[in-house]
């Protein structure tokens, strides 16, 4: 793939009202889910789970790629179809996590760095032959006493664009994916301070590893409170906040930046994600770059509740996922309510004034590791 296919496929993830699925949970953080849900933590209700993630009629409408994971890449549906046959049948293009995972950091206790550039040539090359089009590196930056550490913001910042560099080089779309983490009680100008100090030191390096800016898409957190941080700011507020920081720092020639959920309620995150397309709309406020969602547990926590590793509950299961990935889509046009949620039918409810402006929407986070 030459450069220019690069940049078309980044364009097609981030353009108009569709964004990304993550399904790309590792293996342990997908028992993890599973053994909380009762399901067996077993290969096979893995793929049982994924096979009705990855068959939910009319996805494609919403979604315009999935992440997938190593596990994954390599599976079939019941009837024997590989998955990245079904995603791109559905005009859903493939993508895969290609990390291996947030260790900790020698020296910097609390915090962690994210391996896997060891072979990553090598495997990325086996990637983009099982038919991946994109790739997803995650770092971790925790907030807290002291920290984020300079080692720690310098060493992922590196690791993530050696990554995208490599990605690159075999044709595929990185996703840059440094997360400043909810956890904690620090306030959401803390948040802000930490984004904007670690998103520069990424595109610091993504720079010096010679990174095509127009062949990338930037997968970061919203700037939100900490979790127990006793303010809770408004998802007006949120959305001011997260787009001012991106516009400081996130150089116009990227096409997409694609947001992570991070634990959010999937909720809190349409509303927030409607927000900074409600308040960004006007022609000279709008960003430069597309601005879409990304989400693992803000689309899927409610279709594997209602899976349960049942396949009686599959049908039941793909609405709620289609109903959570039609609220995002909605989001991206400035059209979600809270009334969708009863409604169940985003599209069917209509557009409405949107209720982003109480206090009170910090009462429906969930926090899930
Ligand atoms: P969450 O939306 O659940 O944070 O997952 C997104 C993701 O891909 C994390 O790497």
């Amino acid at each position: 793939m030459n450069v220019q296919e690069m940049i078309e496929t980044a364009r097609a993830l981030v353009v108009g009202d569709r964004g990304l699925l993550a399904i790309d949970e590792s293996t342990g953080t997908c028992n993890k889910r599973f053994a909380r849900a009762g399901i067996p933590q077993t290969e096979e209700a893995r793929r049982a789970y994924r096979d009705v993630i990855v068959t939910t009629p009319d996805l494609g409408a919403c979604i315009s790629g999935a992440i997938l994971y190593d596990e994954t890449i390599r599976q079939k549906t019941i009837g024997g179809t590989p998955f990245v046959k079904v995603l791109t049948d559905a005009g859903i293009i493939p993508g895969i996590k290609v990390d291996l995972g947030a260790k900790r950091l020698a020296g910097h206790p609390g915090e962690r760095i994210t391996e896997g550039l060891d072979g990553l040539r090598a495997r990325l090359q086996n990637y983009v032959q099982m038919g991946a089009r994109f790739a997803k590196w995650r770092a971790v930056i925790a907030v807290g006493h002291g920290i984020p550490s300079r080692g720690c913001i310098e060493a992922n910042a590196q690791a993530l664009a050696r990554y995208a560099a490599l990605c690159q080089e075999a044709g595929l779309v990185p996703i840059v994916e440094p997360e400043v983490l909810m956890a904690g009680d620090h306030t959401q100008e803390r948040c802000r301070v930490v984004t904007e100090d670690v998103l520069r030191r990424v595109f610091d390096q993504l720079f010096v590893q010679r990174v095509t800016l127009e062949a990338m898409i930037l997968k970061p957190n919203m700037v939100l409170p900490g979790l127990t941080c006793s303010t809770q700011e408004t998802a007006d507020e949120v959305a001011d906040a997260t787009v001012s920081c991106l516009l400081r720092v996130v150089p116009a020639a990227v096409p997409g930046i694609a947001f992570l959920s991070g634990g959010q309620s999937g909720e809190l995150a349409s509303a927030r994600l409607n927000a900074m397309h409600v308040r960004f709309k006007a022609p000279l406020s709008r960003p430069p770059w597309a601005l879409t969602f990304s989400f693992g547990r803000a689309i899927q926590r409610p279709a594997l509740e209602i899976w349960g590793g049942d396949d009686a509950h599959r049908v039941a299961a793909q609405q709620a996922l289609l109903h959570r990935a039609r609220c995002n889509r909605v989001a991206l046009r400035g059209e979600y309510d809270a009334a969708m949620e009863q409604a169940g039918r985003p599209e069917a409810a209509g557009s409405a004034t949107v209720s982003t402006r109480t206090r009170g929407d910090g009462a429906k986070r969930v926090a899930e590791p």
